[in-house]
């Protein structure tokens, strides 16, 4: 920073005992971001500190956030650098071997005539098949990085190369990586950085943040789910679980009952008009589930029960191929436990070890620590979306940026953001993306991962059984080309309807729509919650969707539950499967009220008066 740079101009006040002024860059940034009305800053900080993530720059920018009277509820100091470890493991990553092509498990008769710990000799390529795999058993606990094959990123690249390709800020597609340093102003800059990160582009789709909440009819959406109009307790039902699981529409309903009464036939396997509708309806579904997500194809749509399996899924396949000894998974402290535990369970057998970003006392990522924590030992960076605990959306495009331009993988767990704003996996470059049908108005025991097609094509599978195979014999097996290699079993053939009928209701809608009216409604919540007396919100974000947590000191949260739904307020009080990011506030639980499209100010109103009323009565 230079000693030229002028102070802050304008209507701000400068960080007080500072002793330099901000740089152009920050000043410029903060004067920018605090010139907006208060809902739009909730939603760019967080986009705009990454865009200049050079952690002096960071700092200098959060600080100034912190400590000027505009927003001086919004600010701590970052905390420091949090880890997990597993097995302590520090052996440097060895290179590349390259990717096995073949995807044929080959077994010699003697491999299953006789138990055996030896490992089978390296198996044939076989190239008369493209998915042939070597499925050589390799011993839990005993997995060596020296064994691990290197990841191609984005096209095969070897050591050399990808060094040179670090070292030259390009990533291997030859195209610029997306963080550039600027020796002059001593700044990240990402190049076309968008203004709005989570409005992106897809058919149908908005690409403008303007969508207007006045064009979405509440009323009208309210009577579209039945469950909505009953009673609870002698009361008119509220429902504010959102986060837990959404309530579906009568054309969800619709679908399930129809393809039971008329379609019902198992999928893939049999030659009469039953079967084919129902292989026609569930592949539908694969091709709708595309085109929520903004996938290119639809073969990098992987059907599995939910998010916490899709997770499973890349932990047991992604994981165990490409993450061995000593290397590392970075995971956040936003997380729920789904995209927790199968990193743990992969970690501790394998012998790589957890990293994890901090956040600060609003629920925000530290930037700063995340790009620290990436270091050429990075195998993975796998993170939420938005946090089913605290409501953060987190600027998953940058954290995607940062970590391609060190060649490192990301997994986006979409479980809370799928349900409240658009999104396309292309626009952020995702590598893999998890989301839960019944979280977007589907049915339960439904979800989908989607993955890039290259990476699916040459990972194992991670459950054996029918209908992901070409051929069995006892000696060898061939298996399906992606996405069904990963769809061992019969699939929930219903919930891919039900999940095809929940994402046309929802585009009918209009994805941009429902993420505005959303968003004018948690910041409608967000005030009216401050009139309640005592109550401490949990989780500040200045970028949220949907969750509104909080805590009344002197109440207990079970009793605060218990009170509400007496009310007819259905709500969760408890860990929500996300303890890191409670403990980060000395807290085992919260209150947690959640929104959907579907509730209105009348809810948020039920509740800020049942809580007061409540307050009133421990006086
Ligand atoms: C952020 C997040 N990830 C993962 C999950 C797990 O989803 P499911 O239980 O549907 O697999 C949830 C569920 O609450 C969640 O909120």
């Amino acid at each position: 920073m230079s000693e030229q740079t002028p102070g802050i101009p304008g209507n701000f006040v400068p960080t007080e005992g500072r002793k330099q002024p901000h740089s152009d860059l920050v000043t410029g940034l903060f004067r920018e971001i605090i010139s907006r009305p208060k809902t739009d800053y909730r939603t760019n900080l967080s986009t705009t500190l990454p865009v200049v993530g050079s952690p002096d720059v960071v700092h200098e920018f959060s600080e100034l956030v912190a400590t000027s009277p505009q927003t001086t509820s919004l600010g701590e100091q970052p905390e420091q650098l949090e880890e997990i470890s597993l097995p302590e493991n520090h052996s440097p990553a060895s290179e590349s071997t390259p990717p096995e092509e073949a995807q044929i498990l080959n077994l010699s008769r003697d491999d299953f005539s006789k138990s055996s710990n030896q490992p089978l000799s390296p198996p044939p390529i076989h190239s008369q098949s493209p998915t042939a795999l070597d499925a050589s058993p390799s011993e839990p606990g005993t997995t060596n990085q020296s064994e691990r094959p290197e990841l191609p990123f984005g096209e095969p690249l070897g050591p050399e190369l990808r060094r040179e390709q670090q070292e030259s800020g390009r990533n291997s597609s030859g195209t610029e990586v997306l963080a550039q340093y600027t020796s002059n102003n001593h700044a990240w800059h990402v190049p076309d950085a968008p203004d709005y990160y989570f409005i992106t582009k897809d058919e149908g789709v908005s690409t403008t943040r303007s969508a207007p909440a006045s064009s979405f009819d509440v009323e009208a959406a309210r009577r579209d789910f039945p469950a909505l109009h009953q009673q609870s307790n002698a009361h008119p039902l509220i429902f504010l679980d959102n986060a837990a699981t959404t309530q579906k529409p009568q054309t969800v309903i619709d679908a399930l009952s129809h393809f039971y009464e008329k379609d019902n036939s198992n999928i893939h396997r049999a030659a009469y008009e039953l079967a084919e509708r129902a292989t026609a309806a569930f592949e539908n579904g694969r091709e709708k589930v595309r085109k929520f997500l903004g996938a290119k194809e639809k073969g990098e749509i992987v059907f599995v029960r939910g998010a916490t399996e899709a997770i499973n899924l890349v932990a047991n396949s992604f994981g165990r191929k490409f993450i061995g000894t000593g290397d590392e998974i970075i995971l956040s402290t936003l997380e729920h436990h789904a995209n927790i535990v199968p990193w743990q369970l992969l970690a501790k057998d394998v012998g790589a070890v957890i990293r994890v970003i901090p956040i600060n006392d609003r629920g925000e990522l530290i930037l700063e620590e995340y790009v620290r924590l990436l270091t050429p030992r990075t195998k993975l960076v796998s993170i939420t979306h938005v946090s089913n605990s605290l409501g953060t959306v987190t600027p998953v495009e940058e954290i995607i940026q940062l970590a391609h331009a060190r060649g490192v993988h990301v997994l986006v767990d979409g479980s809370q953001s799928t349900p409240h704003l658009p999104v396309n996996v292309q626009a952020l470059d995702a590598d893999f993306y998890v989301f839960s049908g019944h979280k977007v108005f589907g049915p339960t025991g439904v979800g989908a991962l989607y993955g890039k097609a290259h990476l699916l094509e040459i990972l194992p599978p991670w459950q054996g059984g029918g209908h992901m195979i070409k051929d069995v014999r006892f000696e060898r097996t061939v298996f399906q080309y992606a996405p069904e290699k990963f769809e061992a079993g019969t699939p929930n053939i219903a919930g891919v309807v039900g999940l095809g009928a929940a994402i046309d209701y929802l585009f009918k809608i209009g994805i941009p729509q429902i993420a505005a009216y959303e968003h004018a409604l948690l910041d409608y919540a967000t005030e009216r919650l401050a009139d309640v007396p005592g109550l401490r919100p949990v989780g500040t974000a200045l970028s949220k969707a949907s969750v509104l947590s909080f805590v009344i000191p002197g109440i207990s949260n079970d009793s605060i539950a218990s009170h509400l739904d007496k009310k007819g307020i259905a709500l969760r009080a408890g860990h929500h499967c996300a303890l890191p990011s409670q403990r980060h506030f000395g807290l085992e639980s919260t209150v947690r009220p959640s929104l959907a499209f579907y509730n209105n100010r009348a809810d948020v109103d039920a509740l800020v008066q049942a809580l007061q009323s409540l307050i009133h009565k421990h006086r």
